[in-house]
């Protein structure tokens, strides 16, 4: 969602800014802008739209002379995507500029307050109320002003804030919003997350909520909530710059599908150590445990709802998986007893985040699975596994859902040893099926060129089912959450013995039904569904299992993938899944790596 920089140097700030927007346009927006320090005032320059469109603008301004300045990319919440809705807000005498990532819940309130004291609005936004605020509470030291503002604001936030009475400082805080801090030489920067840095700097500090940063050109200063002056540990970021770059494909989904193989060793292999799961620190008594619960939003609760079974079948332990947005809704019961797992690509999910804390309140242990490191919900957990899948930038997600998966399978075989619930012979033959994975990820890449004259074929459909059982089912959930997210295409999942009850009704003369057919137990059962659904008129393309002959004789295309022990043949199975939705998107036109109305990060509940 919105993405929020911030520089102060010698260089001038304006193609800093632009350049460090494109990189936070993976976050998902809708219309941008730049505040830059000029002469004394603030200029700013806006436009509804994508960077391109600004950074034209910014040219035909005369390319905004300074070199101290905030930007922001927006995904509306409170108003239209336009130019006046657009961020950075600025106070009604033109002193201070706020960019604004959240949601400020009591917006109404403040701004009804502050018309009674005579300030005029201009946008429809709940951001322009802490710029109008902030103005209000100063009196000659920026650093009090905000944080007498900040108190009165309810809601989310990460504020980046510019003032022209105070041209030798930028000031960032946040609360449940993520914001990173980075150190360069001489100059220094704010932004949402590390991509849009890591080109000036590796080193950044974590911000926590509550705290202020005071960003100077030679040095940061971190404030806790009462103004303290509080040391923050610094961090090294490791990862390649190129992980944020595509790297010569055409969209960052392709190069995070194909990086897929590297992602999953990395997250696999140093944790098996002489064929034995091991995930450091963790000294967990899984008997204390009655039941496991999965939460997670979008494709995270996919790969959970993998996950679930393969928990349950291994440790013989309830388990179920529940989707984060709705988990609070219901008041569930759970205690001390419960482990939950929370699963998250970006670690900064709003509902994924609310859901957390609710069964930490009921007593709950919470275990996250997460990829960004000092993310939210790393910080709010009990204990973290990372998934080791390096920058997604891509809106849909291919080597984090994926990691996902492989992570949890290896817990739940770490588990299930714990537990004493599975032989020694099986723990080997599961550990050296998992040890496997990264190599049958790449065979099944090499399906490229096959779902590519696939997707030709059918990517006219306006309307499409995916159907599977048991964990096929699972993995058809995602499978049709890709294509629709990218292709527009409607497409639902099915649990394959369910068509039967209702939506075979739909089921008309060349509608295309995807059917996956990797769980060998059930195999029979699919044939019967792909006989129901052929014998309407349906098409069918079947995903199984390599050496499998028969179901060639009972789909019209096929597509096979390498064979592995049914539990661990998720990871692998998806896979030409996420390649079908990509090569379909493609022939369709559709802007792959910034789908509309989508982000990347979903940081408003
Ligand atoms: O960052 P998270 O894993 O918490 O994100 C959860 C969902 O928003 C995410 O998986 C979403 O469904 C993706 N766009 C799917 O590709």
């Amino acid at each position: 969602m919105c993405g929020i920089i911030g520089y102060i140097g010698t260089a001038q700030a304006a193609p800093v800014l632009l350049e460090g927007l494109r990189k936070l346009e993976y976050r998902g927006y809708d219309s941008a802008g730049v505040a830059v320090l000029e002469g004394g005032g603030i200029d700013t320059v806006k436009t509804s739209g994508r960077i391109e469109a600004l950074a034209e603008k910014v040219r035909a301004a005369g390319g905004l002379s300074g070199s101290v300045g905030i930007g922001h990319t927006r995904w509306a919440t409170h108003g239209v995507p336009n130019e006046t809705n657009a961020h950075p807000h600025v106070s009604s005498d033109g002193r201070f500029a706020v960019v604004h990532n959240g949601i400020i819940e009591n917006y109404v309130e403040l701004r009804e307050e502050l018309i009674s004291q005579g300030v005029s609005f201009r946008s429809e936004t709940d951001t322009e109320v802490i710029v109008q605020l902030l103005d209000r509470c100063y009196d000659g030291d920026l650093k009090q002003a905000l944080m007498r503002t900040v108190s009165r604001l309810r809601g989310s936030y990460a504020i980046g804030v510019l003032s022209a009475s105070d041209p030798d400082v930028i000031y960032a805080s946040r609360s449940a919003m993520p914001l990173i801090l980075g150190i360069g030489a001489g100059e220094n920067f704010f932004a949402s997350d590390i991509t849009a840095l890591v080109s000036h700097t590796r080193n950044v500090i974590d911000m926590d909520d509550g705290e202020f940063a005071e960003i100077r050109r030679d040095g940061i200063s971190v404030f806790d909530h009462s103004g303290k002056l509080i040391r923050k540990p610094e961090r090294r970021i490791t990862w390649d710059i190129a992980a944020a770059e595509k790297n010569g494909y055409d969209h960052f989904m392709l190069k995070e599908i194909m990086e897929q193989p590297a992602a999953l060793k990395a997250s696999i292999e140093p944790r098996l150590r002489d064929g034995r799961v091991v995930f450091e620190g963790l000294e967990l008594d899984m008997s204390r445990f009655d039941r496991v619960l999965i939460t997670a939003c979008g494709s995270a609760y996919y790969a959970g709802c993998v996950g679930r079974t393969v928990i349950e079948r291994l440790c013989r332990v309830q388990t179920e998986a529940e989707l984060a947005s709705e988990l609070r809704y219901r008041d569930p019961v759970m205690d001390e007893r419960t482990l939950v797992i929370v699963i998250s690509q970006s670690g900064e999910t709003a509902d994924t985040i609310a859901a957390l804390k609710e069964c930490r309140s009921r007593g709950a242990f919470v275990l996250s699975i997460v990829n960004v490191v000092g993310s939210s919900i790393a910080k709010l957990s009990d204990f973290v596994i990372y998934t080791w899948a390096g920058p997604e930038i891509a809106v849909a997600t291919t080597k984090g859902y994926t990691t996902q998966v492989a992570v949890l399978e290896m817990f739940a075989l770490w588990a299930a040893d714990r537990l004493g619930r599975v032989s020694p012979e099986r723990y080997a033959e599961i550990a050296a099926g998992i040890a496997r994975i990264p190599e049958r990820a790449q065979r099944a890449l090499d399906l490229n060129a096959s779902v590519r004259r696939l997707a030709k074929r059918y990517h006219g459909n306006s309307s499409l089912f995916f159907m599977g059982r048991d964990l096929d089912y699972a993995v058809s959930l995602e499978g049709s959450l890709k294509l629709k997210e990218i292709s527009y295409i409607h497409s639902e999942a099915y649990a394959a013995g369910e068509l039967k009850h209702g939506t075979i009704a739909l089921i008309e003369p060349g509608r295309l039904v995807i059917a996956l057919c990797c769980c060998e137990r059930l195999f029979e059962k699919m044939v019967s569904n792909i006989q129901q659904v052929k014998a309407r008129g349906a098409k069918v393309l079947a995903v199984a299992c390599e050496g499998e002959r028969r179901i060639f004789s009972e789909a019209d295309d096929v597509l096979l993938v390498p064979r592995a022990d049914e539990i661990l043949m998720p990871v692998t199975e998806i896979i030409p899944m996420q390649l079908f939705a990509y090569h379909v998107a493609l022939e369709n036109g559709c802007d792959i790596d910034k789908p509309k109305n989508l982000a990347k990060s979903v940081t408003v509940e």
